[in-house]
């Protein structure tokens, strides 16, 4: 009879080397996301420490795992607890102390193609996945995160300190809520690099797994700011199909580079058009965003479709992965955002050094 045999740590631990994590094509014991182990009897359970708990393939892992498990002999029930830590990447240049793990500036050749709506709404989505998250208005030219967010004012600052509001589990701070809307930019430009170090100091941001930026179009001083006073993890770069848009992402791309920030890839918005019937009619013409990953060697992220309910919803505050989840945009944004969370894990994984455990056996 199997639940005579006993059960030990080593074969559960054997059997769990054998289950990979497929973005990071390292073993979960090797990944060291394997605790708090207990076995009774004939029942194992133990918890996996994922790196994001916006990680795409959870189910998998999770399922792979149990059958692992259930297939030593011995075993009649795994119980799995399903946790995450966010790792950081490492590449701290001795910038600012923060307790930020991870930043990541969303930059866009020219204003207008969706650069605040990605922000907003991979914000969202890592939030809903159980992480903590924060978003940063450095667009001077058109600081609209707190309308889309449905925030209006900043709560009052405590012990000298600004706190950021806080709308749909994001906390959100804004250029802004700093200048009056009707302030010349000849007077934001100069603001603007004081601001943005303020935005790290001065703004409690309490412990955050990722700081999303959106910045302001164009190649610039506040991506020079940003990048001087914290380490970025990546950037991603928000750009149309047609020509004109990707020539001006093309620069924001060779920004990143200058700066040494690695670039997570492309993002193509407002793709394509779905009409009723289900045909796909293309606006702006078409794989433009895909040709300059290509083109400049760097990962293509997703397309977006255009939907109505994208900038209804950015209207009222209420971001569209929210609003219609179901939305083919809202579909393509959080497979974007879980891509983005996937990517970090691996950088993460990467930059440090993992020490393999032996496993006797
Ligand atoms: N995929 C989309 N479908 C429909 N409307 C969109 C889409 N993406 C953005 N919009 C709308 O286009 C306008 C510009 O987007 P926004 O995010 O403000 O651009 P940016 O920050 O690059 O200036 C907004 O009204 C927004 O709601
Ligand atoms: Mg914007």
């Amino acid at each position: 009879m199997s639940n005579s045999v006993k059960v030990n740590s080593t074969d559960v631990f054997t059997a769990l080397s054998r289950v990979q994590d497929p973005d990071l094509h390292k073993d979960l014991v090797t990944l060291n996301m394997i605790r708090d182990l207990e076995i009774s009897g004939d029942e194992v359970r133990f918890t996996i420490v994922l790196t994001t708990p916006a990680c795409p393939l959870k189910h998998q892992i999770e399922t792979e795992a149990r059958h692992a498990v259930m297939s030593i002999d011995g075993v009649s029930k795994v119980e799995i607890r399903m946790d995450s830590s966010v790792p950081s990447d490492g590449r701290a240049r001795g910038l600012l102390e923060l307790p930020i793990r991870n930043a990541i500036a969303v930059a866009s050749g020219k204003g207008g193609v969706g650069k605040s709506t990605v922000a907003v709404n991979i914000a969202v989505v890592l939030a809903q996945s159980g992480a903590k998250v924060g978003l940063l208005d450095a667009d001077i030219y058109g600081p609209n995160i707190p309308t889309m967010m449905g925030v209006s004012q900043l709560p009052s600052p405590k012990d000298n300190r600004l706190l950021p509001a806080e709308a749909h589990g994001v906390k959100v701070m804004s250029i802004g809520f700093l200048v009056k809307p009707d302030q010349p930019l000849i007077w934001r430009g100069p603001m603007l690099h004081t601001a943005i170090r303020q935005f790290l100091t001065d703004v409690d941001w309490g412990e955050l797994d990722y700081l999303l930026v959106d910045l302001p179009p164009g190649t610039g001083d506040a991506a020079l700011s940003l990048a001087q006073s914290l380490p970025l993890t990546g950037g991603i770069i928000v750009t149309l199909p047609q020509q004109v848009s990707l020539d001006d992402a093309r620069r924001s791309l060779e920004m990143f580079r200058q700066l040494d920030v690695p670039i997570f890839g492309v993002v193509e918005n407002m793709s394509y058009l779905e009409l009723p019937d289900g045909t796909r009619m293309d606006i702006f013409g078409t794989g433009g965003g895909q040709k300059l990953a290509e083109a400049a060697g760097v990962s293509f992220i997703g397309s977006i479709p255009m939907n109505s309910s994208v900038r209804v919803g950015g209207d009222s505050g209420m971001p569209v992965v929210l609003s219609s989840p179901e939305s083919n945009v809202s579909q393509a944004l959080i497979t974007i955002s879980k891509d983005i969370a996937a990517k970090i894990s691996i950088a993460a994984v990467q930059g440090s050094n993992f020490i393999p455990i032996n496993i006797v056996g």
